[in-house]
């Protein structure tokens, strides 16, 4: 019989186990390392419970779950992000996996909506929630750039974010996605406190770009390899023929290179990606030293998760990226939830 219990920190060892052999995908299959730690993200989180489903002792599913706030169509509303499910492949159809979703509704008499990202193509997941009720509400496009080579000098009019500058870039955050959903607002405070938890577990630079000593855009730029590091185990048939066409052109010139298939590789993200209207060369010039500063940590790629109709992803296609494709599925708990087909930002950026 399966039960479904709290995970414990002693089951980090059959976690980090069952993590590998879940890998997640169809047509792009990704694998993640967590090791040493499985639960190192989680002790970020002010609301976070993880969940395994266990048969004989064994433990043959998990999945987790957080709470974040947000708002949706400028209505405030509490939202239980579900992530990290899994279930060991002997165990599939059985219908351990909604089972576990349907257990991590952590809060729930506070909760508004439940939501998860789900890669394109990950058809078991993707049914998964379809057949819950859940709907597909937007898509959020992780540009993924190869790092390879340098590409400028430093420019005197990007630095670091001093804490001088934080309401400047709380007002900026807020300018840029107020009509976003799944966008809580800053304020200074809650500002500074996330920067503060997330320096402990990844985020290096916060980065400022100024304009007539005004600063008009900013990135904070995240090595994610503390909390896991990725492999790819199967490329869709585009990256296929990507990665052919950038072996062939490596004869002759500089390019990007992709990992080999079951190489581990370290990720780093740009995150709290803002800028005013008008500063689009001042965006460009911050993407590139963002691409430097990674490039520096050994980074072999850097992805900035964007809306699907973010301007700014024409100016980052420029550096060879490939689109990695997610959907965000979502739920109203208590009753239907409108969505507004707006945008979305993150509420968290820990949720990636
Ligand atoms: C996604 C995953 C958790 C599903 O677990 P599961 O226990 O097999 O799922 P369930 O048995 O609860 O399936 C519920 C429904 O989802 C759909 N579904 C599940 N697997 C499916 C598949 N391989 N193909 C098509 N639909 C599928 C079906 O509608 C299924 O209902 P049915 O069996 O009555 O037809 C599991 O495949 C897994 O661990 N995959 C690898 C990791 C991953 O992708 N995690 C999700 C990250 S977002």
């Amino acid at each position: 019989m399966i039960t479904i219990r709290p995970a414990r920190n002693d089951d980090n060892a059959e976690l980090l186990a069952l993590e590998t052999i879940c890998p997640e995908g169809t047509d792009l299959v990704l694998q993640f390392d967590r090791s040493p730690d499985y639960f190192f993200r989680s002790k970020f989180y002010d609301k976070f419970e993880c969940y395994v489903a266990e048969e004989d002792g064994k433990i043959v599913g998990t999945v987790a779950a957080t709470i974040s706030h947000f708002n949706v169509g400028a209505e405030p509303l509490n939202g239980i992000y579900i992530r990290d499910l899994r279930v060991h492949p002997e165990f599939r159809r059985r219908n351990i996996g909604s089972d576990l979703v349907q257990h991590a509704m952590i809060e729930e008499q506070n909760a508004d909506l439940a939501y998860a990202l789900v890669m394109e193509g990950n058809t078991p997941s993707s049914e998964l929630f379809q057949s819950l009720g859940y709907d597909r509400v937007r898509d959020f496009i992780f540009w993924t750039v190869p790092i390879y080579k340098r590409r400028t000098t430093m420019d005197g009019t990007i630095r670091e974010m001093t804490a001088e500058d934080q309401p400047a870039v709380a007002d900026l955050m807020n300018d840029y996605y107020q009509d976003h959903d799944f966008y809580e607002g800053e304020t200074e405070d809650k500002f500074a406190n996330r920067m503060a938890l997330l320096r402990k577990c990844g985020l290096r630079n916060m980065l400022v770009a100024e304009s007539e000593r005004r600063i008009v855009a900013c990135a904070g730029l995240w090595d994610y390899s503390s909390i896991l590091r990725p492999s790819i185990l199967r490329l869709t048939v585009k990256l296929r023929i990507l990665s052919s066409v950038l072996s062939f052109l490596s004869l002759f010139t500089y390019t990007p290179k992709l990992p080999a298939v079951g190489e581990l590789f370290k990720l780093s993200y740009v995150i709290d990606f803002a800028n005013a209207k008008g500063s689009l060369s001042q965006v460009e010039n911050l993407i590139k030293h963002c691409l430097d500063l990674a490039r520096s940590y050994g980074s072999h790629f850097l992805c900035f998760p964007l809306d699907a109709s973010d301007p700014r992803r024409k100016l980052i296609s420029k550096h060879h990226a490939i689109p990695v494709n997610y959907h965000l599925y979502g739920k109203g708990l208590k009753r239907n939830v409108t969505w507004h087909s707006s945008a979305v930002s993150y509420a968290d950026p820990l949720d990636f």
